[in-house]
């Protein structure tokens, strides 16, 4: 088997040869701490905030209440009225330790609190400070928001910000929400979205990026009812990321230690994943209870009203929030490194092991050879299936090759045409994970998919 280190070498190496991910600007040597996704890259990462998007937006659970959870959805600027970011605090406190070394040659930046776990650019074998050539400097404070500027003139009252979150603009909308749909509290508001942090030490592939996906929902409660809705989300989302394969013990819902805690927090759990290039479990998700923290800041920033009314109760409050935020491309990372899997029984051992839910391609078909009037038969099934489901067609190479190539893309069914098509009317169904085949109707192959996909 693969030592840790390798086994993400390789991932990273399948990641590019099949175009899952690419460097960012690679013709140009790339640019530190930002990826491409490619042809298959962009269906995964698609269907990991689709699924998201229907089991949180469209289609939530049941509720710790006995009622279907309330959610809508929005969709806000990246660029936002600085005020906004003077009010949740990041103008002045999103900011990481950084330290410089100063060594002819070296000119490294790291983050003071990582600093044990990155190799010194000059000498790899130890870490920055280990080295008697390094020159450190004492840490300061790094603020990690992107500026820019809104307008003609580069100047400070046009200075904006590229969103560090997707959460602000939900909370800045919580009155418009209110005011523009029925939803009553308690419910949630759920954005997807690109957020940039200019990380000092971007690193492990895309788990630590410039530039990155948020899926972030704002839940909207009473105080007096926060905890149960946290305890809901916590297990909620550990759930849903088993639901779509990630195995239980490669998660582990670790609670933040008080000192952790922001000021305004209760509790807030990290949901941790299994990452291969890390001996400890790192953070996917955070299921945080926010207090009513960010909407009395917008208040008080805005001079806007953003209490709710309950008209049954005739309570006028500011709501609590539970927040789970997400990461698009960590939950995207974290299911290549769960789907990846060497079994040396096989001609080509490495394989994909998506959930079909998730898989870019959901089947593809193949004429066992091509003639004999199989290829009509499988053309016909693939241009089918192709209006409901990603597949794809291939009547060329060995069956052996080309059942290989579709398991290293993940894709869990392989619908072979063969000579006891054309006298039953049966193709085979070879299954990714085991190599097993039974035979289906081809009438049946849609059908087939569907059962296999579950939700949708
Ligand atoms: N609104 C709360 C918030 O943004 P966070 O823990 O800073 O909380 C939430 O970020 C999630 O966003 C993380 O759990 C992670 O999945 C993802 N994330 C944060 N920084 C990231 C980065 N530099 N690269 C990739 N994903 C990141």
């Amino acid at each position: 088997m693969a030592t840790t280190a390798t086994k993400m070498e390789k991932i990273v190496a399948l990641c590019r040869r099949r175009g899952f991910i690419f460097q960012s600007s690679e013709i140009y040597g790339g640019i530190n701490g930002f990826w491409d996704y490619g042809p298959m890259g962009v269906e995964l990462k698609r269907n990991i905030k689709d699924a998201w998007w229907h089991d949180c937006v469209r289609n939530p659970p049941v509720g710790p209440d006995g009622r279907e959870v309330q959610m809508v959805g929005v969709d806000c600027s990246i660029i936002m009225n600085p005020k906004v970011w003077e009010a949740s605090g990041h103008a002045t406190g999103f900011a990481d330790p950084m330290i410089d070394c100063k060594t002819e040659g070296c000119k490294g930046r790291f983050r003071a609190d990582q600093i044990g776990d990155v190799p010194c650019p000059l000498k790899p074998s130890k870490h920055p400070g280990q080295f008697d050539k390094c020159q450190l400097t004492e840490a300061r404070q790094f603020n990690l928001m992107f500026e820019s500027h809104a307008g003609a003139i580069a100047d400070e009252a046009n200075k904006v910000w590229l969103r560090p979150e997707t959460a602000q603009g939900i909370f800045a909308n919580f009155k418009n929400v209110c005011d523009s749909t029925r939803v009553k509290i308690p419910f949630g508001i759920a954005q997807i979205g690109k957020a940039f942090r200019n990380e000092i030490n971007p690193r492990n592939f895309t788990f630590r990026s410039r530039e990155f996906e948020q899926m972030e929902i704002e839940f909207f409660c009473h105080d007096k009812d926060s905890m149960m809705w946290w305890e809901f989300w916590r297990d909620t989302r550990i759930n849903w990321y088993q639901n779509l394969g990630l195995a239980s013990d490669h998660l582990r819902p670790r609670n933040q230690t008080d000192k952790e805690l922001a000021h305004y927090s209760k509790a807030c759990t990290d949901i941790e994943y299994m990452f291969p290039f890390s001996d400890e479990p790192q953070e996917l998700e955070g299921v945080a209870h926010r207090g009513c923290f960010d909407l009395n800041a917008h208040k008080e920033k805005s001079g806007k009203d953003l209490s709710y009314f309950d008209d049954e109760t005739k309570e006028r409050f500011l709501p609590t929030v539970i927040e789970p935020s997400a990461g698009a491309d960590r939950a995207t990372l974290a299911f290549i490194c769960e789907a990846y899997t060497e079994d040396p029984s096989r001609p080509s051992p490495e394989l994909m092991k998506f959930h079909p839910r998730l898989a870019p391609i959901k089947a593809a078909v193949f004429p066992l050879v091509n003639k004999d009037g199989m290829p009509e038969i499988g053309e016909a099934i693939f241009r089918e299936l192709k209006k409901h489901y990603p597949v794809q067609y291939d009547p060329k190479a060995s069956i052996g090759k080309r059942y290989a190539r579709m398991d290293e893309a993940g894709t869990p069914f392989c619908l072979t045409i063969d000579g006891q098509s054309k006298e039953d009317g049966t193709v085979t169904v070879r299954d990714r994970d085991t190599g097993a085949q039974s035979r289906i109707d081809k009438t049946r192959c849609l059908e087939f998919l569907r059962e296999k996909m579950g939700a949708s």
